[in-house]
């Protein structure tokens, strides 16, 4: 894994292994046995770095060179599907559980939100405090500072991950809030049959370990969140995640197009271009800057601008009000993978699928036709936290 002090050149150290992931499942039913235990040798090979036909690389659009052929996107290749913080429509956000899943259903890249410890350490986690999705209150009560990670001028009372050192984050549970909140999924998938047995598939992963997971198998679609409130703790996120990346082979010929790199920030954008441009780089719309109101609609002046540093553009869904919106992003050469499909689902607030809505359709109804209609104005690719769905509507529309 490789630790990083603040303002100090990096230290390169080995890699962790995550030990014991496996405990017996002798409560489980039969049928959850097996399938976890599928799910289990899939994990282990993994780690264990063994040969296999699960392990080799799929025929998923990053080998077909979607990323590198990426300055002329067209609408008839097939549209890339991106797990929205893994398969989190189904098991927890950013948990291997939510990645392996994702994996099973198919997804062509797996997505990674990055925030950082207070060793020096990037792990897989949205939000830059850590209560929402771990039990961090009962375990460190008294850990809470106020920060202003938002960088709107008003520091919150939170238990911030830059306040915990690595080995602090590995001891929360960073799964059950979302089974209790949502027993209907527990019941139907096997990353979350086994709580608390399998609890190592329930921790925040390191990037480290997330690669060590997903790595050959499908690409990683990286986040570089909150980037100027880490510099201003003295981190160079962009610096960091150039370096893990180097040092575990992406930055070859070969690799590269396993990777997009995605912020809300330009300039983290920019820094990645100066320091390893063969990545894909994709800004997210609207961009995170108080200075420019103008990035939540799409004008071509616009389109040129961040066709300057990035290869695409993944704007909130609800800007693309035609296909209007994306022959201009196309115009300009620039990939379109719009975010979040999800239907009316929150990550905190999340419905049965076979729920009925009052118009008579079902959530999955509803989730698979939003997914057709942005497809059907030429985007290339998309977030969901459903793979599972994105691949059921891609089938439903081909010709
Ligand atoms: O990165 C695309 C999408 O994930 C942006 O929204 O808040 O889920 O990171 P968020
Ligand atoms: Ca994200």
């Amino acid at each position: 894994m490789q630790r990083f002090t603040r303002r100090k050149s990096p230290t390169l150290r080995k890699a962790a292994t995550i030990e014991n992931l496996f405990p017996s499942a002798k409560a489980l039913s039969m049928i959850h046995q097996a399938a976890l235990l599928l799910l289990f040798a899939s994990l282990l090979m993994n780690f264990s770095g063994a040969a296999s036909t699960a392990a080799q690389p799929p025929a998923t659009s990053v080998n077909k060179g979607q990323a590198a052929n990426r300055t002329r996107p067209t609408a008839s290749r097939k549209p890339l599907l991106i797990a929205h913080r893994g398969a989190s429509g189904d098991a927890p956000e950013h948990t291997l559980a939510a990645y392996g899943l994702a994996i099973e259903q198919g997804a062509d890249f797996v997505e990674q939100d990055l925030q950082i410890t207070k060793d020096g350490v990037l792990i897989c986690l949205h939000d830059p405090e850590l209560s929402r999705t771990t039990n961090v209150r009962q375990v460190f009560p008294e850990r809470f500072t106020k920060r202003d990670a938002e960088g709107k001028g008003t520091p919150k009372k939170g238990w911030y991950a830059v306040d915990f050192t690595l080995a602090e984050i590995k001891k929360l549970d960073a799964g059950s809030w979302f089974y209790q909140l949502n027993a209907f999924a527990a019941a139907d998938h096997v990353a979350s049959v086994a709580l608390p047995k399998t609890q190592q598939l329930h921790r925040i992963p390191t990037l480290q370990e997330v690669i060590q997971f997903v790595r050959h198998r499908r690409g990683l679609y990286i986040e570089v969140k909150d980037y100027e409130y880490y510099q201003a703790l003295g981190f160079d996120m962009v610096k960091m995640l150039a370096a893990v990346l180097q040092a575990n082979g992406y930055a070859t010929a070969k690799r590269r197009t396993e990777i997009f790199i995605q912020s809300f920030s330009p300039a983290a954008l920019v820094k990645m271009k100066k320091l390893a441009p063969q990545y894909a780089r994709i800004q997210l719309l609207p961009m995170e800057d108080p200075q420019r109101q103008d990035t939540a609609q799409v004008t071509a002046a616009l389109a040129k601008e961040y066709a300057a540093y990035a290869q695409g553009v993944g704007p909130a869904k609800q800007m693309l009000k035609s296909a209007t919106e994306v022959e201009i992003f196309h115009a300009a050469g620039l990939l379109i993978h719009p975010y979040t499909f999800r239907g009316a689902t929150t990550a905190m607030l999340r419905k049965p699928l076979e729920e009925m809505l009052s118009d008579h359709s079902s959530v999955r109804q509803n989730l698979i036709a939003d997914i057709q209609h942005y497809l059907a104005y030429g985007i290339d690719g998309g977030f969901t936290d459903y793979p599972a769905l994105w691949k059921e509507a891609v089938k439903a529309t081909k010709p």
